[in-house]
């Protein structure tokens, strides 16, 4: 269970100790041309815990969330234990936001992780033995060589207060906020000239897990605060809410175009299509460059005129920007200028 969880930067730490990393995916598109294709949120989904399960969540294996008057409660009783649960649909840049409690105790991780198929990665984690910190963190390609990727933000006890955090994501910057301060951004060009910037198609993860337990490596075991003492368990996370974004709106797939794992190659599927498969037909692709901040557009090839078209837009900078409508052949095009 614990690696359903185990976010790359406990990786980073357990590399350390190990020659060999311990993240896996389902299918890596940037060395398997033949991936399924990513299904796509598309839209603007939040999530209520307080009242109850949601079906935009799955559990993974092993996995028991309680729900309660402040929201999801993901439980921590026993060594070696993670309670995660992981949207089923991607998306492809845009904004998530979770008011949430940081369960308490050294070697206790809660964590809030974006995670793609390829391995890039966008982290909140709250280590149980800190109570002043979240920390932050990034990864591009499942690149884990270097450890100056984690900053630590200053949190008012994250632990006994519940905190709205925020991640604002699109091709040219990631944002971290706390309580709606600007906490930290990273910009495309500062991860190695983009290729450690998280870019590809992701899926949201939540949960709690053993960082502090007896079978884990020194590396994770420091980098979690020590070793866990269950003597004062349970540790409890509690979620009160989530709100997802998909910059991308309207598209029903998200499928790799080449292996590169670059943001432009990602073809997104036209939700007026039904064909998926060809690129000819039945496919929006994303064909400007938004890192330049002055915005985006999709270009849809699609055989439908009528209904709507996938929109893809890179978030503030397309907000703030005049746009156009045009049709463009038999597929409708939005340009964001
Ligand atoms: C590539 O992915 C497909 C679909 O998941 C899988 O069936 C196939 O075994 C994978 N190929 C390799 C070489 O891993
Ligand atoms: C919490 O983390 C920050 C940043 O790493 C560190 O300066 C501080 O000493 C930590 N506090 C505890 C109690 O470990
Ligand atoms: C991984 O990242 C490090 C620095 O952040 C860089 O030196 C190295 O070239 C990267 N590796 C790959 C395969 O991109
Ligand atoms: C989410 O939870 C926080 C903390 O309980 C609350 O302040 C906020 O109003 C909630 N937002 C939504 C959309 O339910
Ligand atoms: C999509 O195509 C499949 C196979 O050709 C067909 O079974 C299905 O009914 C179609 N769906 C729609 C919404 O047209
Ligand atoms: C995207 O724009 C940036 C900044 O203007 C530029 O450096 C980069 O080469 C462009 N990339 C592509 C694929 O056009
Ligand atoms: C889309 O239009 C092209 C050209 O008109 C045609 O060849 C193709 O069969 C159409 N595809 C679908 C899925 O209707
Ligand atoms: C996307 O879908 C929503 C909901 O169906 C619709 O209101 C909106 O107009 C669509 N956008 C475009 C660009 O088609």
């Amino acid at each position: 269970m614990r690696s359903q969880i185990l976010s790359l930067a406990a990786t980073a730490a357990t590399l350390s100790q190990l020659v060999s990393g311990q993240t896996s995916t389902t299918c890596n598109p940037t060395t398997n041309s033949t991936c399924p294709s990513d299904t796509a949120l598309g839209k603007t989904i939040t999530v209520d815990f307080t009242q109850g399960e949601s079906s935009e969540f799955t559990a993974e294996s092993g996995t028991t969330i309680t729900y309660g008057t402040s929201g999801a409660e993901f439980i921590l009783t026993s060594t070696g234990e993670a309670q995660t649960i992981t949207t089923e649909n991607y998306i492809f840049f845009g904004k998530v936001e979770i008011a949430m409690k940081a369960a308490p105790g050294t070697g206790v991780v809660s964590s809030c992780v974006m995670e793609s198929d390829d391995l890039d990665e966008i982290d909140l984690e709250w280590l149980g033995g800190n109570t002043t910190t979240v920390e932050t963190n990034y990864f591009g390609k499942g690149n884990t060589t270097t450890y100056d990727r984690a900053i630590y933000e200053a949190v008012d006890d994250p632990q006994d207060n519940f905190h709205i955090y925020t991640i604002d994501w699109t091709s040219a910057y990631v944002k971290w906020y706390v309580d709606g301060t600007l906490v930290r951004t990273l910009l495309y060009a500062d991860a190695l000239d983009g290729k450690n910037f998280p870019q590809t198609p992701m899926k949201i993860k939540m949960g709690i897990w053993d960082g502090g337990a007896a079978d884990e490596s020194t590396g994770t075991v420091e980098w979690a605060g020590g070793y866990t003492d269950l003597t004062n368990a349970p540790f409890t996370m509690y979620v009160a809410n989530i709100t997802i974004q998909d910059y991308t709106t309207n598209g029903t797939e998200y499928t790799y175009g080449d292996e590169s794992g670059d943001w432009q190659s990602i073809i997104i599927s036209d939700s007026t299509s039904n064909d998926t498969t060809s690129d000819s037909t039945g496919t929006t692709t994303a064909t400007s460059n938004s890192t330049s901040g002055s915005g985006s557009s999709a270009t849809s090839s699609a055989n439908s005129s009528t209904s709507s078209v996938a929109t893809f837009t890179s978030g503030v900078a397309a907000l703030s920007s005049s746009y156009f409508l045009g049709v463009v052949g038999l597929g409708l095009a939005v340009f964001y200028l």
